[in-house]
Parts: structure tokens; C-alpha cells; sequence
């Protein structure tokens, strides 16, 4: 049994130490919004956060993530918060096309934010760089973190 937490809350998962926490997420905690793209660590669909940086969920096994915290994208974002801005500029700038990738934006974008409030729009937008849109939103979906990020940015002057 291996105890971790996800999304704030203790859990323990029968499952081998080299099983992918894609599959603990998606299949042992039934927590469906990490999606599965290449499985090869390359299109960034199963990102999460691990101790609030990001990873590839389906290139990290649970051995690793024993005793720490998982964010996904399962867990409403408190009202305010930057996953709450972040989660709202997509929706409003309209990117999710079929949604796949959409998690593992979310949380690729709202992890740097949460690391650096203050990072200026052509690094955040570069750190994004890695992960893939098949449908191709990537014009819209710039409009967006630089929009969630001034937002994130406003509220920290405000603070
Ligand atoms: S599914 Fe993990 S990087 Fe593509
Ligand atoms: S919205 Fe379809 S893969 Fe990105």
C-alpha cells in the first residue's frame, strides 16, 4: 500500500511502485480529468503537479510520489486563486477545442504562476512550449495566460 495525497486529501492506493500515477489517477482514485495523449512524456495531456511543480504523470511512477502531494484538475480552484484565473481565462478566451489537452495546460500554466507571480508573459509563454494542442488553439490559448497572468499579477500588487 502506498499512502500519497491528492488534491489535499490522504490516500492510500494498492497498486505496483512502477505503475504510472496517470493510471492511479485515472484508475485507482477514479479521477478522470488527467487525460492520456502520447504516454511517451512528450504532448504534456497527463500533467499534474507534484510538491507544486509540474510533471508528466504518465512517466512518473507511483514510487516516486509516495508520501507527496498530486494536484490535478479534478479539485474545484478556490474562488480568487490563480488555478481559479487561470481556469477562467481559458474558458473565457474560449481555447478548449475537443478539451484534451486542456488539464495539462491548466496545470502547466498555473503551476508557474504559482512558482513566480511576477514572470513576464514571453517566459511564461515559453515555458509552454512543450506541451501539444492537436486542435491547434495555441493563438487563443496565448491570449489566455497572458491574460491570467495579469490577473495573477494584479492581485499581488493588490496584496
Ligand atoms: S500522455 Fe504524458 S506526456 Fe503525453
Ligand atoms: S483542444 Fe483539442 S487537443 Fe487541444
Amino acid at each position: 500500500m502506498t499512502e500519497l495525497r491528492v488534491n489535499g486529501r490522504p490516500v492510500q492506493v494498492d497498486a505496483p511502485d512502477d505503475e504510472p500515477l496517470l493510471w492511479v489517477l485515472r484508475d485507482d482514485l477514479a479521477l478522470p480529468g488527467t487525460r492520456y495523449g502520447c504516454g511517451a512524456g512528450i504532448c504534456g495531456s497527463c500533467t499534474v503537479m507534484l510538491d507544486g511543480a509540474p510533471v508528466r504523470s504518465c512517466q512518473t511512477p507511483l514510487s516516486v510520489v509516495a508520501g507527496r502531494e498530486v494536484r490535478t484538475v479534478d479539485a474545484p480552484p478556490e474562488p480568487g486563486s490563480v488555478a481559479a484565473h487561470v481556469r477562467a481565462a481559458l474558458l473565457e478566451h474560449q481555447v478548449p477545442q475537443c478539451g484534451w489537452c486542456m488539464s495539462g495546460w491548466q496545470m502547466q500554466v498555473t503551476a508557474a504562476l504559482e512558482s513566480d507571480p511576477g514572470v513576464d508573459d514571453a517566459s511564461l509563454i515559453a515555458g509552454l512550449d512543450a506541451n501539444l494542442c492537436r486542435c491547434g488553439t495555441y493563438a487563443r490559448l496565448r491570449r489566455a495566460v497572458r491574460d491570467a497572468a495579469a490577473r495573477v499579477r494584479s492581485d499581488a500588487e493588490g496584496a
